[in-house]
């Protein structure tokens, strides 16, 4: 383990990289780094709440997942114990932040240190009218220096990993200049990892979902901002529809953020831990999983937590499984009853055939 302080870490291990750099020796490196990147699952507004995040990590102990993004207003002004609130077995879990005062990022990022998360991470991607209207999100992929100063404020007010998440660019900006100045800015600004969602974000005329999937991809500009910052941890994100597609990038990149299909196809987690990371899959099947998720249900139904907002992230858990229309058709009917107990849950369980682990792994490759 490497002491002295975040810059002094971060410089030592920038050493290492240079001098292992084709040593096969990454994996060391993210560990003396803290965290491993290799794999993790995208911060999605409404999706990623502390109940789906709990339900994936039953699915992998490796993957590093990320809250929904929260405004620096809400973590300094709002409810700040509900929102930051996450259970121990989340780790390593990242906190997001939206907001663009260094000052206020600086003292949110001590706050989330104080709550035990184990990165914060800056969202400049998002392209919505309410985040526009706040100058956050990605409209600060024009202001690389602002974003730099809000980087340097919230790394200097914690041992944690600042990292950021950003487009290739807006609008009509060339992504070639407007992400290596970006790229520089926070580099030097000591972030830890820098991770693109590999298409641009149009600000103007397209909605948020719509930025999800018009601007083209373009992996290979992610390839070429790996090459010329080779000692920053790049992590790419956009269109990963399968485990096998994560494994073809991270031949080339630090690591890969899968988000819609982490989501709408939780089963695919089953495959990261052993194919990823050569290391045992945390259940033999979907079914088991889901099963394992008993305890915490019943524990947050005493707590008032109504039972469509744990099963709700499960419907595609099943999927191309005999029953799995069953079981999101029980849920659908029972579980948003104010009254629904565990009870429907192991109903709708029970309609699922199970299937081993093989066949879990076979789907998912
Ligand atoms: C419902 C939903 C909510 C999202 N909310 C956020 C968010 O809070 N912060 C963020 O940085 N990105 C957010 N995103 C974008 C994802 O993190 C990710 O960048 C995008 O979906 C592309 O990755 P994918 O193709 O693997 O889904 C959201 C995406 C979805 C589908």
């Amino acid at each position: 383990m490497i002491v002295g302080g975040p810059n002094l870490r971060r410089l030592v291990c920038a050493k290492l990289v240079q001098s292992l750099s084709g040593s096969g020796e990454a994996e060391k490196i993210n560990e003396m780094r803290g965290l491993d990147r290799r794999f993790s699952i995208a911060p999605m507004m409404e999706w990623t709440d502390r109940h789906c995040r709990f339900f994936h990590r039953l699915l992998t102990r490796r993957a590093l997942i990320y809250t929904e993004m929260i405004t620096t207003g809400a973590v300094l002004h709002g409810e700040r114990a509900r929102l930051l609130a996450h259970d121990p077995a989340e780790h390593p879990v990242a906190l997001q932040l939206g907001g663009c005062d260094p000052q206020q990022l600086g003292e949110c990022a001590r706050i989330a240190e104080e709550f035990g998360y184990d990165e914060v991470n800056l969202n400049v991607g998002c392209p919505s009218d309410r985040v526009q209207v706040g100058r956050f999100g990605a409209c600060l992929m024009a202001e690389p220096a602002l974003v730099g100063d809000c980087v340097a404020a919230m790394t200097s007010a914690v041992k944690l990993p600042v990292t950021v998440k950003c487009r290739l660019g807006i609008d009509d900006q060339d992504p070639e200049e407007a992400l290596e100045a970006f790229a520089c800015a926070v580099e030097q600004a000591g972030v830890a990892a820098l991770i693109v969602h590999a298409r641009k974000a149009w600000l103007d005329g397209l909605s948020p979902r719509q930025n999800r999937d018009v601007p083209p991809l373009d992996y290979a500009r992610v390839y070429r901002l790996k090459a010329a910052h080779p000692s920053l941890d790049i992590v790419l994100n956009g269109g990963i529809a399968d485990i096998d597609q994560a494994l073809n990038h991270l031949g080339r990149l630090d690591g890969v953020m899968m988000g819609r299909a982490a989501y709408q196809d939780p089963w695919r987690l089953l495959a990261v831990d052993p194919v990823l990371f050569g290391e045992p899959v945390p259940f033999a099947s979907p079914k088991a999983a889901a099963e394992a998720l008993i305890p915490y249900i019943e524990r947050e139904l005493t707590r008032g937590t109504r039972l469509n907002a744990m099963t709700r992230h499960m419907l595609g858990l099943f999927r191309g499984i005999p029953g799995a229309r069953a079981f999101r058709r029980h849920l659908a009917t029972e579980a948003s009853k104010p009254a629904a107990s565990v009870a429907a849950f192991r109903a709708a369980l029970a309609l699922v055939v199970d299937v081993d682990a093989q066949m879990a792994h076979s789907a998912a490759a």
